[in-house]
């Protein structure tokens, strides 16, 4: 085996071989080169799941890097406006920001975003999922006609936005993917992703102006008027941060979950763990980005400050130091310790809903159709460092 150096070339997880299944590489990395610099991506690689833990807990890796991308790279007199504004938008996502702007927010957002509000869908999930089940033709993409479908109307319900909208969401999130997934430095991707941008944004805040009801969005925007403590243009852009992020991963843990269940018939879709397997074994969280906010010493290497690093779930999820045969799927492990929704101060603010929404949808579709199998055709993987899923989960329903 050839040992992956520091700087070595070969260790490309966009390459078609890692993008369809990255774990190999990631394993060889782990092993030989585990705090790896890569020079195609002028970026560090974490792969041991001690580093990516202690890293996504350590304020020195930091998530402010949008802000310092704009100023190096946006606030020229050439940048397209609508690209400037779209990454606007971006930088007042909490999941971009340090403290103390990142706990004002996410301070406001745990408040409306309870268990209670959570639990509350609970039967909306369940009768939407039936719905989509029964539309279901014996031969069927179960991104396209139930993942999907599924979890962007779970969250614009939740948040408040009228279901008969929902469809125009799916084009202005795949748009809005490519800025936040990994297109960096790609104009063309900057450009259509800013479009995607401004139309949801203009949509949301058509939304906010007058909005009243018993959900997400009027907390919100109740947060705004009383105390002045969130801005108009924050409320606006939490929602657009909760339906990209409420929909685009748990469409992929629900495809990536359903793909290892199908592989793995004998594993039950209900156990008590099989949430967290999925999420363990092949989660949607390859990698997780911050920027070095000071010089640091890891794993005998210098990461500097500036540098962008990428933490890997993916790889960590899979270390042999930490979870027995780490390459088995077996639901009947011991939850609690996998990475697939980050840790520390950003762990995922919707994990309960992403939980109670695959832990619904899974089950059902497989029920329904007991005798589902794979369609034989080659399964196509979205070509991005952050996230791992599918474009299509082509299946026999019967
Ligand atoms: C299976 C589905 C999901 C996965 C795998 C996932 C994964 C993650 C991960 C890894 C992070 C940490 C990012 C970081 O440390 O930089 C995160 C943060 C976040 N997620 Fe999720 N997520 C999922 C579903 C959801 C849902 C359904 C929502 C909301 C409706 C949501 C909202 C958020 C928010 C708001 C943050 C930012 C939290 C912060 O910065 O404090 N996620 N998610």
């Amino acid at each position: 085996m050839t040992v992956l150096g520091p700087g070595s070339t070969r260790a490309d997880l966009l390459s078609p071989e890692a993008v369809a299944d990255p774990y190999p590489l990631l394993a060889e990395l782990r092993q030989h080169d585990p705090v790896h610099w890569s020079e195609r991506y002028r970026s560090w690689f974490v792969t041991r799941y001690a580093d990516v833990d202690a890293a996504l807990r350590d304020p020195r890796f930091s998530s402010d890097r949008i802000a310092p991308y704009r100023r190096a790279r946006l606030d020229g007199p050439d940048t397209d406006p609508s690209v400037r504004a779209a990454f606007g938008v971006l930088e007042d996502w909490m999941v971009f920001k340090d403290p103390p702007d990142h706990t004002r927010l996410r301070r406001l957002l745990s408040r409306a975003f309870t268990p209670r509000a959570v639990e509350r869908i609970r039967p909306r999930v369940a009768q939407t999922a039936a719905e989509l089940l029964d539309e279901l033709g014996p031969e069927a993409d179960l991104i396209g006609e139930y993942a999907y479908p599924l979890t962007s109307s779970v969250v614009a319900e939740l948040l408040g936005v009228p279901r008969a909208d929902r469809h125009r969401f799916k084009d202005w999130s795949d748009r809005i993917t490519g800025l936040v997934f990994g297109g960096m430095g790609d104009p063309d991707r900057h450009a259509d992703g800013a479009d995607g941008m401004a139309e949801l944004t203009a949509y949301l805040a058509d939304l906010v102006d007058g909005h009243e009801g018993d959900d997400l969005l009027t907390a919100l925007i109740r947060a705004r008027d009383e105390g002045d403590s969130l801005t108009h243009d924050e409320v606006v852009a939490t929602g657009v941060l909760l339906l990209f992020a409420g929909h685009e991963t748990t469409t992929n843990l629900i495809g990536n979950g359903i793909l290892a269940l199908l592989r793995h018939p004998s594993e039950a879709p209900d156990a008590a763990g099989t949430v967290d397997e999925l999420l363990r074994w092949d989660g949607p969280a390859k990698t997780i980005a911050r920027l070095m906010a000071t010089d640091v010493e890891l794993g005998g290497r210098t990461l500097r400050t500036g540098e962008r690093v990428f933490l890997c779930p993916a790889a960590a999820n899979r270390d042999p130091a930490v979870f027995a045969d780490p390459d088995r799927f077996d639901v009947s492990r011991r939850p609690g310790r996998q990475l697939g929704f980050g840790i520390g101060l950003h762990y995922c603010l919707g994990a309960p809903l992403a939980r109670l929404e695959t832990s619904i949808a899974i089950p059902a579709a497989l029920r329904r159709f007991p005798a589902m199998r794979l369609r034989d055709e080659p399964l196509s993987w979205h070509s991005v460092l952050l996230s791992r899923g599918l474009h299509h989960l082509p299946v026999h329903t019967r």
